[in-house]
């Protein structure tokens, strides 16, 4: 069963009028608009990690926003698990869990106050919120500071206590906006392995980051986003693909020479100078390994340490987007 259905989905915002006459306006209406969402279509299946990934301004948090309920969408619909978003809030709400981009807590609340609070607000039993804030506390490494005003939380515990909130209702599906964005990596490991461990059971995510790793290693699938639409959507081992002929190769050779003409082989697509040796852009590994190697026993080179690399699925969104911005 799908999740997740969005519909030619679309958010418009019309520009602050500085007062333009109604009239002028509605002349420039076409640009006083942003098109923040625009006409984008998939679903989500039951049991996913599905992320948007996407720049600033892409429309991400415009995309989650209106998913949550916040935000009425200009066109199209939205259904989780069958239910119409925006026509049934409520039910909808209570399948959902939701961690809001720079959300806060109730800072004069301590964690436990804050659990014991959302806790009351889904109407879990006295019993039940108890035993659900100690289990979330303990593993997200809170436990000890359960007692302390969440105003003296860092933004790591903060970003945590907001994922213990949202699933103190168990949730059958959670949205994450910006889940590891600008913590310790300590904190991002915390969060990263529990958003795998809920989703093994059977939850149902649906994140947004800037984070290439992040994406790469939580989720079953990715759509890249910007200007407010879908310019690719599929696993991240088929988005990597597209950058296949984007392979490299590190080299670092004795005394520390950095051969050029290394460039010249009929292999080699691009040479950048690191520190200590050479960055190789290549289109086939093997094949450049086996010039490289010819080359250095005829120059009588030695190579001190070789090792290669896949395309990142950086370089992969950086392409992708750069082809979309041509074909606009
Ligand atoms: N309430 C609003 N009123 C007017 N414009 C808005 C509003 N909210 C968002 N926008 C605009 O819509 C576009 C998309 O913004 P959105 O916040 O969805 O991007 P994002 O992908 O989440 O970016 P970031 O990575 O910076 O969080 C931007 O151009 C933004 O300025
Ligand atoms: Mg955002």
């Amino acid at each position: 069963m799908e999740a997740i259905i969005v519909n030619n989905l679309s958010k418009h915002f019309g520009l602050v009028n500085h007062g333009i006459k109604n009239r002028k306006r509605e002349k420039n209406q076409q640009e006083t608009t942003i098109k923040a969402v625009d006409d984008i279509t998939f679903e989500v299946e039951e049991g996913e990690i599905f992320g948007f990934l996407g720049p600033n301004g892409a429309g991400k948090t415009t995309t989650i926003r209106m998913m949550t309920g916040v935000l009425k969408p200009t066109t199209g619909d939205i259904k989780i698990f069958g239910v119409d978003a925006w026509q049934n809030q409520i039910a909808v709400k209570q399948v959902m869990g939701n961690v809001p981009e720079m959300a806060n807590v109730y800072v004069s609340f301590s964690g436990w106050q804050n659990l014991m609070f959302v806790g009351e607000i889904y109407g879990v039993s006295k019993k039940e919120r108890i035993k659900k804030a100690e289990d979330l506390l303990k593993k997200f490494d809170l436990y000890e500071k359960r007692n302390l005003k969440a105003k003296k939380y860092s933004k790591g515990m903060n970003q945590r206590l907001l994922l213990c909130m949202a699933l103190m209702s168990n949730p059958e599906i959670l949205f994450l906006d910006e889940p590891t964005s600008g913590l310790d990596v300590q904190s991002a490991k915390i969060i990263k392995q529990l958003i795998r461990e809920y989703n093994t059971q059977g939850m149902t995510i649906f994140l947004t980051t800037h984070d290439m790793e992040v994406a790469n290693e939580l989720c079953d699938r990715i759509a890249i986003i910007n200007h407010g639409k879908i310019i690719s959507l599929d696993t991240p081992i088929n988005i990597r693909k597209i950058t296949q002929d984007y392979q490299a190769i590190d080299l670092y050779f004795t005394d520390g020479v950095k051969p050029q003409e290394i460039k010249n082989l009929q292999s080699i697509r691009e040479v950048q100078e690191i520190q200590e040796g050479l960055h190789i852009i290549v289109e086939n590994i093997h094949d450049s390994i086996c010039e490289i190697t010819d080359y250095v026993k005829s120059h009588n080179i030695k190579i001190k340490h070789l090792s290669t690399h896949q395309p990142k699925l950086e370089e992969a969104f950086l392409k992708i987007i750069e082809r979309g911005i041509k074909n606009e």
